[in-house]
């Protein structure tokens, strides 16, 4: 077996070529003058050329590496390949038929007959770009799969969530309203005959009720919090709500500014538990109190009615509940029997 030190004679072009025809890495050799002396088959393979003769002699530069990814002209002058060195750089070559594709270089000094001349192996990486591509394409498209999926949960709990608020706005507020007109209406009724001062006075009650009820849609309907509210705040509204109950009630709020969502909350689940009262319990007196501490708002409202009010297992005041929940507060109800309700709520400030 001959070697390079014991055959002197033995062109190193010629020797590499022996030894790098049969290998899968394409492998080629650049004289001093830039010109193609080698070119191995797996070189020749993925250059597309048939045979070496081809290439043979023919400038490296202006044959393989003329232009860039985008057709303009890449000057020699700017060439990194013939400068022989280790780069590992990346770079485009150009096939026979024009085409290009991207490769990973690797170019070292050798010294042959004809003087320093550079031997440049490298590998097409087409194909590692081609997936490192679909992988990154992937990633997005999961990336924006997810964000919208999230933004569309995100629409649709607002969605939820508004349509809730609103449903419990109607059924707290003009929803008791209406049914406060109706119980009056019919208590006009039977004492239509007997007592008709009386029974005018209930139709008058009817009356306002009603007119309490369309306001409380309209209101409603804009988006808006009660009007008396946002005029005169929860202290105010609450008295104009106990001059329209058929008990007494008595009132101690808290002089504090609240956040506009919640003061209409706070609003809504005092009118729900006192048109509960009016329905439910036969009361002579209710009372509701607020008390604000430890950056929480508790609200009481408290009867002297038959109690007895359902258990959450039953789904009782589940609007109220939820209301409450909504806000990230917790409802405590005591009504035992015969001795009156107690509902307790307790609501964070922030
Ligand atoms: N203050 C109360 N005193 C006595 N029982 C009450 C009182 N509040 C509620 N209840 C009882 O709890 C039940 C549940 O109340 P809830 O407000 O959930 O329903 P509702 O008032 O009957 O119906 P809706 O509120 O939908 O008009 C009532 O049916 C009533 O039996
Ligand atoms: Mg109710």
């Amino acid at each position: 077996m001959n070697g390079p030190g014991s055959e002197t004679n033995l062109d190193a072009i010629g020797f590499l070529s022996s030894i790098l025809a049969g290998i899968a890495q394409p492998v080629w050799v650049v004289d001093p003058e830039g010109d193609i002396r080698f070119a191995n088959p797996a070189a020749l393979a993925a250059l597309g050329y048939d045979d070496a003769a081809e290439l043979h002699g023919k400038p490296s530069h202006q044959t393989i590496h003329y232009k860039h990814p985008d057709g303009s002209h890449y000057p020699v002058e700017d060439c990194p390949m013939l400068r022989p060195r280790q780069t590992g750089e990346t770079i485009q070559f150009v096939r026979r038929d024009g085409t290009m594709f991207p490769v990973e270089y690797w170019s070292a000094p050798i010294e042959t007959s004809a003087g320093r001349s550079a031997v440049v192996a490298f590998t097409n990486i087409e194909a590692r770009r081609h997936l490192e591509r679909v992988t990154r394409e992937r990633d997005v498209a999961q990336a924006r799969a997810a964000e919208a999926g999230a933004a569309q949960r995100r629409i649709i709990e607002a969605a939820d969530g508004a349509r809730a608020r609103l449903a419990r706005d109607l059924h707290d507020g003009a929803q008791q309203q209406f049914l406060n007109t109706i119980l009056n209406l019919q208590r006009a009724q039977h004492k239509w005959t007997t007592a008709p001062q009386e029974a005018l006075q209930l139709v008058k009650r009817a009356a306002g009720e009603a007119q309490a009820g369309i306001e409380g849609l309209r209101e409603l309907a804009a988006g808006i919090h009660p009007a008396i509210l946002t005029a005169r705040g929860l202290a105010a509204a609450l008295d104009a709500l106990a001059a329209r109950l058929p008990f007494r009630l008595e009132l101690q709020i808290e002089n504090v500014a609240l956040p506009p969502g919640l003061e209409s909350s706070v609003y809504f689940f005092c009118s729900e538990a006192l048109a509960n009262v009016t329905k439910h319990a036969q009361a002579q007196v209710a009372w509701v109190k607020t008390i604000l501490s430890d950056g929480h708002l508790t609200i009481e409202v408290t009867d002297d009615g038959v109690g007895g009010a359902g258990a959450p297992a039953d789904g009782a005041l589940a609007t109220l509940r939820d209301r409450i929940a909504a806000l990230g507060g917790t409802l405590e109800v005591t009504s035992p029997p015969s001795r009156g309700t107690k509902l307790e709520a307790r609501l964070p400030l922030t």
